[in-house]
């Protein structure tokens, strides 16, 4: 089998905003990793066991600052103990080399609830430290895989422009061919680093932002995040137009987040001459829309204020180090990053104020399980 290798530290983005900021910020993830939450019992009740003493691993792919990675991989040890009360585990934690690992550690330390409290031996917690689009478990040595808001995304930060926008669904003709296939390339790396990892009969589940068909004829396809990169674009556009960001930097920019369809999730598993041909079976496939708490809360309480607040951390979690290494750094007119970074946001927090529902941020969650055919 051909394996991907590359620089595990470069990256499109650094990590989520360190120091605890992505936990405290993270509602939405925690939603679509609840959501989840069957499919993990699921996929760890329908693996082979490992005989004798040997240990069953459970991997987490994209586990960032931990809170819900290690409640997503206790989950799934505390499943393995139902079938078998001894069984020995490991939680293999993955994320790239720059992700805060001291907040990580700090944060499996303190989790009250964590699977070092679980009855039986002590599960042992590990890290692997490398980018998921190549191997990061010894070969065969993952039972169950799991990977949360994490897959979706892309291994290099594109080179083709959108204009008039930050997100690949903006994007057209020759553009948006080429993201496609930037997508397709990343997401066959993704599963074929999988298939090395996971032992005969494991099984992966991945949940990441994705996009469904548009309902009727000449609607736009439902893309998770849309109203929320368009709101981010104009906020862009309009600090260039104030001097505080060079125009072509904001015409350049591109948030490296791809939302597949399920098609394009199944894409490379179903083509012939594939990578990953013989290596799964495609066990669920699937977008479902996941509720969004900050919109939730805004219309039982209607403090718009809060909701601003709320809804721009949870959006400055994921994308800051994005922008400020491909947006505010590049583009500076003058300030410092940290100073366009606070502006930016700053001004995102009150528009989201202003009308709560017109950049709200919508979610169409991509479900894939798949099953790792005999090796
Ligand atoms: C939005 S966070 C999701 C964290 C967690 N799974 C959750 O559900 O809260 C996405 C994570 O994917 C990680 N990530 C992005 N590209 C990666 C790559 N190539 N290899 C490993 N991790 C990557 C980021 O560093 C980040 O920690």
């Amino acid at each position: 089998m051909r394996l991907v290798r590359h620089d595990p530290v470069v990256a499109t983005t650094d990590g989520m905003k360190r120091g605890g900021y992505y936990d405290e910020h993270s509602e939405y993830q925690e939603k679509v990793a609840e959501s989840g939450s069957g499919l993990v019992r699921a996929c760890v009740d329908a693996v082979p066991l490992p005989g004798g003493d040997e240990t069953f691993v459970v991997a987490d792919y994209g586990a960032s600052t931990g809170k819900n990675s290690i409640a997503a991989v206790g989950n799934a040890i505390d499943q393995v103990r139902t079938r078998r009360a001894g069984q020995p585990a490991v939680a293999l934690h993955n994320d790239l080399a720059t992700n805060d690992w001291n907040e990580f550690f700090t944060n499996l330390r303190a989790a009250p609830d964590s699977y070092r409290q679980l009855a039986g031996p002590a599960v042992i917690p590990m890290v692997s430290a490398v980018s998921f689009f190549e191997p990061a478990a010894p070969a065969g040595g993952v039972h169950v895989g799991l990977s949360f808001s994490a897959a979706h995304w892309l291994r290099d930060q594109p080179t083709v422009e959108v204009a008039d926008g930050f997100y690949f669904c903006e994007a057209t003709g020759a553009a948006r061919t080429a993201l496609a296939a930037q997508a397709d390339t990343d997401w066959t790396a993704f599963l074929e680093a999988r298939a090395s990892d996971l032992a005969s009969g494991g099984r992966l589940l991945v949940q990441m932002v994705g996009s469904e068909p548009a309902a009727e004829a000449g609607d736009e396809p439902r893309v998770t995040a849309r109203l929320l990169l368009r709101a981010m674009a104009e906020v862009g556009a309009a600090m260039a137009t104030d001097g505080d960001l060079d125009p072509g930097a904001v015409d350049r920019y591109v948030l490296a987040v791809y939302a597949r369809t399920a098609d394009e999730a199944r894409a490379p598993l179903e083509r012939s001459g594939s990578v990953l041909a013989g290596s799964f079976t495609v066990v669920e496939c699937r977008t479902d829309p996941v509720a969004n708490p900050y919109l939730d809360q805004w219309r039982a309480d209607g403090d718009a204020q809060a909701y601003g607040k709320s809804y721009a951390a949870f959006v400055r979690g994921f994308t800051e180090s994005s922008l400020r290494t491909n947006l505010f750094g590049p583009g500076s007119r003058g300030k410092s990053v940290d100073e366009l970074t606070d502006e930016f946001f700053t001004r995102l927090t009150a528009r989201f104020a202003a009308d709560p529902e017109r950049d709200r941020f919508e979610d169409w969650t991509l479900t894939v399980v798949l099953e790792r055919r005999p090796r």
